[in-house]
């Protein structure tokens, strides 16, 4: 596991020495003057012949390196653009210092230090937003490559000119590790991630972190009248295993919060069965669980003062064989409510239906699940922008402050009532899919009947799940979406 060590530095970049140094501009602003030409001169004129040669003008992202010479303390040096000053974010921040971590990897820089400007004079969350971009671009996968990594690495990166953010540096590092937990999670093929293994992983996490764990075994679910999630796990030859972590501050808690994750670790679309083009990707379906988990992680590591958090996931997978579910078979969930199954492709909302009703019964004051739960959210809204449906106004604002902060991009969606006209069965309660049309509402309309009065979030994720290809901070593959914008909920709730 590589591991990158960062460290704030009030000196500015010209008492600076080491192998990279990164200087980042605005658009519009790369005449060099006051410090910036005094750098340039100590490097020799190398800053001003690269912003020359390359054209470089400071666009979002651009990027533009070149070697020092003549013995130069400072070997390398990398121009990053920030586009218009005017409208610097944080995410534009958290961009720009992953490109230039790449940069700095390609052009193999072991010790590296950026300038960046303090965004909205906010330095600690500058910090924050200059680790995430870099330890989550520099992140990389390779345990089920035969052969270790043997790229270079980045050592070490220092925050120049930053000062009071040692603590949000050593934060964002927490952060970082439970978003890299869930793309591990997801990554792993359905063959390496279980649910046995993934209760396993929650153990870890119990006894590392002191969080306290409970796994329902199918007798305990059976016992509890979940059909509707056993109804799913009835066709794998896996165990279905239902987890619950909980991390309890040392003092009363101010708040009582929930999160539930979907988590099947395959859905083969059960006899509805999937097709290729469809099923051969299926192993992320378990990336609301990951975020659930990937969040318990970072939460177990900061260790918020006064606020207690749950974290559920019904695992299991949807298979196919003798002894599944068939469409039209009816189910009964935990709360008495009776489904007619006629789509056994979506599972996720019944192993979540009796997710929600176990986390209502813990009494706590608000839940939000996340879900890779239609590819009608992912027609609606695209790859990048998750689905938000709430039945709390004041909840939804939580939730996307949280997600504006992490610059994970959501959009809420109506929960539009007579949509529910869809769902409506002849002999059961409500069927488990509508119509094509509004899919993914009606989806969250079916999760809906299993929240009675609790504040309630549903994020469906299955667009942001998953990139084919490199994308800003995320590689190509998981991306750990929703683990940072549930951290600053928490955090700041
Ligand atoms: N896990 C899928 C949703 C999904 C699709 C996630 C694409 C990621 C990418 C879910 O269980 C599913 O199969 N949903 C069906 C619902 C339909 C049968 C009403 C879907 O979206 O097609
Ligand atoms: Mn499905
Ligand atoms: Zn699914």
């Amino acid at each position: 596991m590589m591991m990158v060590k960062f460290q704030a530095v009030e000196s500015s970049a010209l008492d600076w020495s080491g192998d990279g140094l990164v200087v980042s501009l605005f658009e519009g602003e790369v005449e060099l003057t006051g410090s910036l030409a005094q750098l340039d001169e100590k490097l020799f004129g190398t800053v001003k012949e690269l912003i020359a040669e390359k054209e470089f003008e400071g666009k979002p992202g651009s990027l533009a390196a070149a070697r020092v010479g003549g013995g130069s303390s400072i070997r390398k040096v990398i121009l990053v653009g920030l586009g218009q000053r005017d409208n610097l974010t944080l995410e534009g921040i958290r961009l720009a210092a992953a490109a230039a971590a790449r940069s700095a990897k390609a052009e193999k820089c072991k010790t590296v230090a950026v300038s960046f400007p303090v965004w909205n004079g906010a330095a600690a969350k500058t910090a924050r937003a200059i680790v995430e971009g870099v330890e989550l671009a520099l992140f990389q996968d390779s345990r089920f490559k035969s052969e270790p990594d043997k790229n270079h690495t980045v050592d070490s990166v220092d925050l120049l000119g930053l000062v009071g953010v040692d603590e949000a540096i050593a934060q964002a590092i927490q952060i970082c590790a439970g978003v890299n937990l869930a793309r591990e999670l997801v990554a792993a093929p359905a063959n390496a991630c279980t649910p046995i293994t993934m209760a396993e992983m929650a153990q870890a996490l119990a006894s590392e972190l002191g969080l306290e764990l409970e796994i329902l075994e199918k007798e305990d679910c059976e016992k509890l009248g979940m059909g509707a999630f056993l109804g799913v796990a009835q066709a794998s030859d896996l165990p279905p295993k239902f987890i619950h972590l909980t991390y309890k501050p040392r003092v009363t808690p101010r708040r009582k919060l929930a999160i539930v994750g979907k988590g099947l670790t395959f859905d083969s679309g059960g006899l509805n069965l999937k097709t290729q083009g469809g099923i051969e990707t299926m192993k992320m379906d378990m990336g609301g669980a990951a975020a659930t988990f990937g969040a318990a992680k970072a939460i177990g590591l900061l260790k918020p003062p006064d606020i207690e958090v749950h974290f559920v996931s019904a695992v299991t997978e949807n298979m196919i064989s003798g002894h599944a579910m068939h469409p039209g078979d009816f189910l009964t969930a935990s709360n008495g409510k009776t489904i007619e199954i006629n789509n056994t492709d979506a599972e996720g909302r019944l192993t979540l239906a009796d997710a929600l009703v176990f986390t209502e019964k813990l009494g706590v004051d608000a839940i939000v699940d996340l879900a890779t739960l239609t590819g009608a959210c992912v027609v609606a809204l695209g790859d990048d922008i998750a689905g938000l449906w709430s039945t709390s106004d004041e909840l939804a604002a939580e939730v996307n402050q949280a997600s504006e902060l992490a610059g994970e991009k959501l959009w809420r969606m109506p929960l539009e009532e007579k949509y529910f006209e869809g769902l409506k069965a002849m002999h059961a309660d409500m069927k488990n899919t509508g119509p094509r049309a509004g899919g993914s509402i009606t989806a969250a309309l079916f999760l809906k009947q299993f929240v009675e009065k609790t504040p309630w979030v549903h994020l469906d994720i299955a667009g942001p799940v998953w990139t084919d290809k490199e994308k800003g901070y995320n590689s190509a593959g998981a991306t750990g979406f929703g683990v940072r914008t549930l951290v600053n909920w928490v955090l700041n709730a």
